[in-house]
C-alpha cells in the first residue's frame, strides 16, 4: 500500500490530498480563491501567491485530518512544479521540501497537465457518478494508446498516451486556451468569473444556432485557436446599445459555446480513430461542460471518459494519482526541484 500526499498549487485553488495506491482517495481538501479573482475577472497572481501562503498550512492539515492519518503513515510527498504560475508554485513546491525534509519522506514533483490526464484513475465517490454509463471508474481497466484531450483555463493540448507517462503531442492552441476563451468571453457578456460555468448555464435555455460562430478548424493539424471567436463575440456585443441581457445573453453565451466545443470533439474524435486510441480522456477545467461531454460522447467511435466536475478542475487527488505512477516507478526528486512555469508535457 502506497499513502502519497500531494499538493497542488498552480493557479489559484490551494489543495492537498491524500491518496492511496493513485486511485484511493482519503481525503480530497480545494481552498478556492475564486471570489477574491472575481473582482478582477481573472487571476490575479500577487494576490493568488499570498493566498496560497494563508490557506496551504490548514488546507494540508484538514486533509491529514480527514484521512485519519500521521506522517508517519505516508510514503511520499509530492507536488505540482508546473506549468502554473510562478509566485503561486513556489509557495506549494517549498512547503512540500519544507515537510519531506522536516518528516523524512520522499518527494516528488509532479507536471500538472500529466495529473489531469491521471485524474482518469481516481475512484469517483459514488454519489460523484453522474453518468456511470460513461464513466469508468479504475484505473486497470484503461488500455493504452489513450487519447486526451486536455482543455484548462491555461492550456489546450491534444496527447496520445502510449504508456503511463509516454506522450506525443498532436497539437494544441495557438492563441487562447479553450477555459481562457470561456472566461475572457464570459467578462464580455458581463457573467461572473469563472466564465465556464456561467456560460454554460446562460446557454441552458439558449439556441446555439442564433449566432454563426466561426470555427477556427486549422486544416490538416490538430492545432486549435479560439482568439478570432473571442473577437467575433466582441462584435456582437459591441453592435448593440446595452449589455446582453435575457434571451440574447442566453443565444449568445449557447452560440459560442457551441463554436467551442464544436472544433474541440470533431479534432479530439478524429484523432482518436486516427491513432487507434481504445478511449478517450476529456481532461482540465473545461471537461466539467456537460455539452463537451455529451457531444463528444455522440460524435466518437470509442469510449469517452470524463472525471466528475471536482476532478476535472484544479484539485491535489490528480497529483497523487499522477505521482503513484511516478513513485513506484522509483522517481523521486532532488532538493534543488524548482517551479518551471512554463513547464510542458512534452
Ligand atoms: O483545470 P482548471 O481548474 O485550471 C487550470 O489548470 O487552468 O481549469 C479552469 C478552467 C477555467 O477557464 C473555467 O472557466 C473552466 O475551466 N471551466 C469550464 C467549466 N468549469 C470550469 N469551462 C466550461 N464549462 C464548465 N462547466
Ligand atoms: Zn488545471
Amino acid at each position: 500500500m502506497t499513502r502519497i500526499l500531494a499538493i497542488e498549487t498552480s493557479c489559484d485553488e490551494t489543495a492537498a490530498a491524500i491518496v492511496e495506491n493513485g486511485q484511493i482517495i482519503l481525503s480530497n481538501i480545494v481552498a478556492s480563491q475564486v471570489e477574491l479573482h472575481a473582482r478582477y475577472g481573472g487571476v490575479f497572481p500577487e494576490i493568488a501567491s499570498r493566498a496560497h501562503i494563508e490557506a496551504i498550512v490548514p488546507v494540508i492539515e484538514q486533509a491529514m485530518r480527514e484521512a485519519h492519518l500521521g506522517f508517519s503513515d505516508l510514503d511520499g510527498l509530492a507536488v505540482t512544479h508546473g506549468p502554473g504560475l510562478a509566485g503561486s508554485l513556489l509557495v506549494g513546491v517549498n512547503t512540500a521540501k519544507g515537510l519531506a525534509l522536516g518528516r523524512d519522506l520522499p518527494l516528488l514533483g509532479i507536471n500538472h497537465l500529466e495529473a489531469h490526464i491521471y485524474a482518469h484513475w481516481l475512484q469517483a465517490e459514488e454519489e460523484e457518478q453522474q453518468d456511470p454509463e460513461n464513466q469508468k471508474q479504475a484505473a486497470g481497466d484503461l488500455e493504452f494508446p489513450l487519447l486526451a484531450l486536455i482543455v484548462s483555463g491555461g492550456h489546450t493540448e491534444l496527447i496520445l498516451m502510449k504508456e503511463h507517462g509516454q506522450y506525443q503531442r498532436l497539437g494544441g492552441t495557438l492563441d487562447d486556451a479553450g477555459g481562457e476563451a470561456f472566461d475572457k468571453v464570459g467578462r464580455l457578456l458581463g457573467l461572473p468569473y469563472p466564465g465556464g460555468p456561467s456560460i454554460q448555464e446562460a446557454a441552458r435555455d439558449g439556441n446555439p444556432k442564433a449566432f454563426r460562430f466561426p470555427r477556427a478548424w486549422l486544416d490538416n493539424s490538430y492545432d486549435f485557436s479560439f482568439s478570432g471567436l473571442k473577437t467575433a463575440v466582441l462584435r456582437v456585443v459591441e453592435s448593440y446599445s446595452d449589455a446582453p441581457g435575457g434571451r440574447l445573453l442566453s443565444d449568445l453565451a449557447a452560440s459560442f459555446q457551441l463554436a467551442v466545443i464544436d472544433v474541440l470533439s470533431a479534432k479530439a474524435t478524429q484523432a482518436a480513430e486516427e491513432f487507434h486510441a481504445t478511449a478517450l480522456l476529456l481532461c482540465g477545467g473545461v471537461s466539467a461542460n456537460e455539452s463537451l461531454r455529451a457531444t463528444t460522447i455522440e460524435r466518437a467511435s470509442v469510449p469517452v471518459y470524463y472525471p466528475p466536475p471536482a476532478l476535472c478542475t484544479d484539485n491535489a487527488a490528480m497529483v497523487g494519482a499522477c505521482a503513484y505512477r511516478r513513485f513506484i516507478a522509483g522517481e523521486r526528486a532532488a532538493w534543488d526541484l524548482d517551479v518551471i512555469p512554463s513547464l510542458r508535457l512534452v
